[in-house]
């Protein structure tokens, strides 16, 4: 695990070099490792300085998650950290020089290391990147980040770094005081070893008292001040106090790990290391025990990496490469699929009625492209060669040779009809041909198909060039080698895909529109609209339910539940929301954001209001729930409507539920997801709240037979 080496001018080696993994992790075999030869490093009086370097193409990839998810003990956890500390406490002070080789990424507990090293050198690999990552997954960096980087960087700079979880490049670290220097890549070794060499010399001439010289860390020398004033100067309680309100802006308090952090960095820094380094500790330990880093390590972690793996992918179908596909329509989602196609290398033949509007598509290429390449993110040559990717037509024979073809037509039934049809004509018999509907079935859609098998729903985002998330759609027909293909395709740009079956508003939109739709609910019963919205906010959603419907556009919301009711019939259950769209969109005329009126008000060159109209048409009842009262219902009823969908099958797995939910619609990842929240709750404590909301709300939050059965059993969804 760590390959040790003591060459003749006393510099001893500790390579890390975890066996069977592409990348060196800290977890407890490896810490122990690493704690046995540095510990004998230390005691050997032969070995003058010591070098800490990687054998992988990156140094330190952070800590072990699978073990952190896992950890449950407290004084455990404590214990370990504290043996760490002391060690990386040692190799400051023992008086040898210490140095590390950072020949790649270098993040979260590989970077804590590398700043208990005297010396840090990097390479000046492109790929390499330096940071603390553990705040995305509601943990802190609990091996000294939270202590060490801010006395090497300064509070205000240090604060930053650590909250927001960025990733820099070697040059920016060094420009940060968190590395010495940067030098061609494969000479790093070499760099740190003239520099320990150097040290050792220095330190075998004594000193004024006799005693032969030390290595010592800033912070442990005489007078050391930290950079840019401490705690208590007027910047510090200055950046303390804005940054404070600045998360709490941002967070909305739902995030204990950024807050933990700018407590261990507030409490911490107005005493000795070692005291912060327990300060850390304790905070740390918190973390890792909450249910928060519980759910971001769950979902953002582990579900996110099957999702990306493929997990659900049919396995005895040969992996698929793309080179050339098919865009129908070149509006608003398909300019912003062809963009994403272009940029992973993709030829795409863009089609639209007119010349003009498949132009149009372009352009809307061009404008991002410009874009990146004014902030220096892309080379010039390289935007142009993703523009020419890019084929504006209106000729379907222009398809012949695309391997796959998204429909984004406009949302008809007759229209798709037609150009799946057309397509067909031209693309070979194997190409496949996916629709990016909202809301017509898959099957329905595939009936013009003269191959259904080879015909799938691919459901993008909004805008399609950013988000993340595709819901990869089965017809009845669609193929297991379809559905594969289509998955190694969503991989190919980029996306993260999540399987589900053919049903009425497939997973995201159905359940996205619960959280709406009780919004309007709460609306009609005579809840203060600021305080459904406000609710939203606090929970975590990134924007509240009235807010949203506008942004979707409330004619939308009519229209969809118009045709659901014209198709159910006598099975379609009423909601309170439906009441509140029809008022809205056909009496009132208010649309929502588009047509400037909706629930707000849009008023050009301001800031939009709540419209005070809406007072008259839902008077506001003198008694008003709780704001934790709103919160549940907003957040219940999409956990409820999720498991409906794993029960009907349209969702396959709970680590898909969550996923999409995070990707396609932003919910809070603090709470893992809509099962993430069952989770969290307990199967049980969530069945009897849903029992109380029915009584008070209506049916449908009355919980279901699978969920009663799990919740007999004392079974959970998830292990941990
Ligand atoms: P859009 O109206 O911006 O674009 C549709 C494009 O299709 C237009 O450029 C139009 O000229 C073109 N078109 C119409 N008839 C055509 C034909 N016969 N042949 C070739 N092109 C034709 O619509 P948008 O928003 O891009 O939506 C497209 C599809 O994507 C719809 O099915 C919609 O439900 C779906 N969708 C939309 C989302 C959204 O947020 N807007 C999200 C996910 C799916």
């Amino acid at each position: 695990m760590i390959n040790t080496n003591v060459d003749s001018e006393g510099i001893a080696t500790l390579e890390w070099d975890l066996p069977g993994r592409s990348q060196n992790v800290l977890n407890e075999q490896t810490m122990a490792a690493f704690a046995d030869a540095a510990q004998k490093a230390l005691a050997d009086p032969a070995v003058k300085g010591i070098l800490v370097a990687s054998a992988k193409a990156d140094f330190i990839a952070g800590g072990d998650l699978d073990m952190l998810l896992k950890a449950t003990d407290a004084q455990a956890m404590s214990d370990n950290l504290k043996q760490w500390h002391r060690l990386f406490r040692a190799l400051e002070t023992s008086g040898k020089p210490v140095a590390a080789a950072l020949n790649g990424t270098t993040l979260g507990g590989g970077l804590e290391l590398a700043l208990a090293c005297h010396y840090r050198v990097a390479s000046d690999n492109p790929k390499a990147r330096f940071g603390f990552p553990e705040v995305t997954l509601g943990l802190l960096p609990g091996a000294g980040g939270t202590q060490r980087a801010p006395r090497l960087m300064g509070i205000q700079a240090a604060l930053l770094f650590l909250t927001e979880g960025k990733r820099i490049k070697a040059a920016d670290a060094q420009k940060q005081g968190l590395i010495h220097s940067v030098v061609p890549a494969g000479t790093e070794r070499d760099a740190a070893r003239a520099w320990l060499l150097e040290q050792a010399t220095k330190n075998a001439v004594p000193g004024k008292d006799g005693k032969p010289g030390k290595t010592l860390q800033p912070w442990d020398q005489k007078g050391f001040r930290i950079p840019g004033g401490g705690v208590m100067t007027p910047s510090g309680m200055q950046t303390f106090m804005a940054g404070n309100a600045m998360l709490r802006e941002k967070t909305q308090g739902n995030y204990p790990a950024p807050k933990h952090i700018l407590s261990c960095v507030f409490e911490g820094l107005q005493t000795d290391i070692d005291t912060g380094l327990a300060i850390e500790t304790r905070y740390f330990v918190s973390l890792v025990r909450s249910p928060e880093a519980k759910n971001m390590i769950r979902s953002l972690f582990f579900a996110m990496q099957e999702a990306n793996k493929l997990a659900r992918r049919p396995q005895d179908v040969p992996t698929q490469k793309f080179t050339k596909i098919g865009m129908l329509g070149a509006g608003m989602m398909g300019a912003g699929i062809a963009h994403a196609a272009a940029t992973a290398g993709l030829e795409v033949v863009l089609l639209d009625s007119t010349l003009d509007n498949a132009e149009k598509g372009k352009a809307y290429s061009a404008k991002l492209l410009e874009k990146r390449v004014a902030k220096s993110q892309l080379p010039q040559d390289g935007a142009s060669a993703i523009l020419a990717r890019i084929h504006p037509t209106t000729d379907y024979p222009d398809l012949t040779g695309c391997e796959l073809v998204v429909e984004a037509v406009f949302e008809d039934r007759a229209l798709k009809a037609d150009v799946t049809k057309k397509t067909e004509a031209v693309i070979g018999k194997d190409a496949i041909f996916a629709s990016n509907t909202s809301t017509l079935p898959i099957t329905g859609l595939a009936e013009a198909s003269s191959r259904p098998a080879n015909f799938i729903g691919l459901h993008f985002f909004s805008p399609a060039e950013k988000m993340p998330l595709v819901e990869i759609i089965l017809g009845k027909q669609t193929s297991p080698a379809t559905l594969a293909r289509a998955m190694d395709f969503v991989r190919a740009i980029g996306k993260t895909p999540i399987v589900v079956n053919d049903a009425r508003g497939f997973y995201t939109s159905r359940v996205f529109g619960t959280y709406l739709s009780e919004g309007m609910a709460l609306l009609q019963e005579g809840v203060a609209p600021a305080l459904i919205d406000n609710a939203g906010r606090l929970a975590g959603m990134p924007v509240g339910p009235l807010a949203l419907a506008d942004e979707v556009s409330i004619e939308l919301v009519h229209k969809i539940a118009k045709q659901t009711k014209a198709d159910l019939g006598d099975r379609y259950a009423p909601r309170a929301a439906d009441q509140v769209a029809a008022l809205m969109a056909e009496k009132l005329g208010r649309f929502g954001k588009k047509s400037g009126h909706g629930f707000y008000d849009y008023p050009a060159g301001a800031k939009k209001h709540l419209w005070a109209g809406l007072a008259e048409h839902f008077p506001v009842k003198a008694e008003q729930p709780s704001l934790e009262q709103v919160i549940e219902r907003l957040i219940l009823i999409q956990s409820i409507e999720t498991v409906r969908c794993l029960d009907e099958g349209v969702l396959a797995s709970p680590q898909d539920a969550d996923v999409g939910a995070i990707l396609g619609w932003g919910y809070p990842p603090f709470r893992g997801g809509p099962i993430g929240q069952i989770h969290t709750m307990g199967t049980a404590n969530f069945v009897a709240a849903c029992d109380r909301l029915a009584e008070q709300c209506g049916e449908r939050f009355r919980p279901t037979e699978s969920l009663r059965k799990k919740a007999a059993e004392g079974s959970q969804f998830f292990p941990i």
